[in-house]
């Protein structure tokens, strides 16, 4: 008898097939080459993506025999979940594997935008010794926004009440006292704007987040907030940020993720005060292998026919 075949679209730690074991074939293919994800899609019984494959309506019409979406990662915006579910597909993810990797991207982004550290380090190697010009600003006694108090921010608040920051957060799904227990008074979103030295965004991109930061927003902040996106392209609008950064509304950015990705030109990327990495959010050895390893287990189950545990 043949055995299932699981299609791995983008590059995963290699925990993953040795999680996956001897009982399926495993084929290979670009998922971000969209002909490339067409024709390979069409004969498999898994998928098994990161971020940069979009398993759309069209992708799931075109797979004559798909049963599971793993998504080794947590955002789920990249996959038609909707779509997926009325072809009898099931879609998992694994929700917890990178947050503790997310959460320090954030800080060591929140830290970066208040010390230019990563200017400070190009101008040096290019044999600038300028101390005044990278002056920052001290972190502790400031107020940090937290725009989404779910895993990833509260582990961000919990690790930057650390360097004596005060911490707001919005989140209209979060009770008080929860967001108590973090150590986040929750604020409504005007309220943070208003109060917030740093922002830092992490909101799943959805039709109601996308845009969340734009200009309305940004026109209400505290002039000279830095602003930190490493959820999602978009929910920080990139034409309203770069406005705002002319216009000194906003002192500078760091940021993790685009609207458009692979993103290598930006009109953002031509301001100093922007610090930029290339959605490294989940890229660490140790985020890869969990996020490996729990969808290889996810699938395992899915493709046996048993149930799949939420996390
Ligand atoms: P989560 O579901 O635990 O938290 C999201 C929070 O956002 C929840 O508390 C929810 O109540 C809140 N929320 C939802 N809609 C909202 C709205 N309209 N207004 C305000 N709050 C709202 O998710 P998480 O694990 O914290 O991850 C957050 C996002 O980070 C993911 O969806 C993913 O897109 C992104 N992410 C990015 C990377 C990266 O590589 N840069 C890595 C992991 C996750
Ligand atoms: C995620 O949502 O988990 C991140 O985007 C990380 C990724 O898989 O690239």
């Amino acid at each position: 008898m043949s055995k299932p075949v699981v299609l791995i679209a983008e590059e995963l730690s290699p925990a993953t097939v040795d999680a996956l074991g001897p009982d399926f074939e495993i084929r290979h293919c670009d998922g971000a080459d969209r002909q490339d994800l067409l024709t390979a899609i069409r004969d498999v019984d898994a998928i098994l993506i990161r971020s940069a494959t979009k398993v759309d309506a069209e992708a799931i019409a075109a797979a004559r025999r798909l049963r599971v979406v793993a998504r080794a990662g947590v955002g789920l915006d990249n996959v038609d979940v909707a779509a997926a579910t009325k072809a009898g597909v099931m879609v998992v993810n694994a929700p917890t594997s990178n947050i503790v990797t997310a959460a320090e991207l954030a800080c060591g982004l929140i830290v970066a935008t208040a010390r230019n550290i990563p200017q400070a380090n190009a101008a040096l190697k290019n044999g600038e010794w300028k101390r005044s010009k990278y002056t920052g600003v001290e972190l502790s006694e400031k107020t940090l926004g937290v725009v989404g108090l779910g895993r990833i921010g509260a582990l961000v608040a919990q690790r930057m009440a650390g360097f004596g920051m005060k911490i707001v957060a919005y989140d209209p799904y979060i009770q008080p006292a929860r967001a108590a227990q973090m150590g986040a008074r929750l604020l409504s979103l005007d309220e943070l704007l208003e109060t917030a030295d740093f922002i830092t965004v992490h909101l799943p991109k959805t039709p109601e987040t996308l845009g969340l930061i734009g200009d309305d927003a940004l026109h209400k902040v505290k002039p000279g907030v830095r602003i930190i996106n490493a959820a999602r392209g978009g929910i920080v609008d990139e034409a309203a940020l770069a406005s705002a950064l002319k216009e000194g509304r906003v002192a500078g950015a760091g940021l993790d993720v685009y609207a458009k990705e692979p993103c290598t030109d930006s009109p953002l990327f031509e301001f100093d005060t922007v610090v930029a990495t290339p959605h490294l959010g989940a890229s660490t050895g140790e985020a890869q292998e969990k996020a490996g390893i729990s969808v290889a287990r996810s699938v395992r189950l899915a493709l046996a026919g048993e149930l799949v545990p939420d996390a």
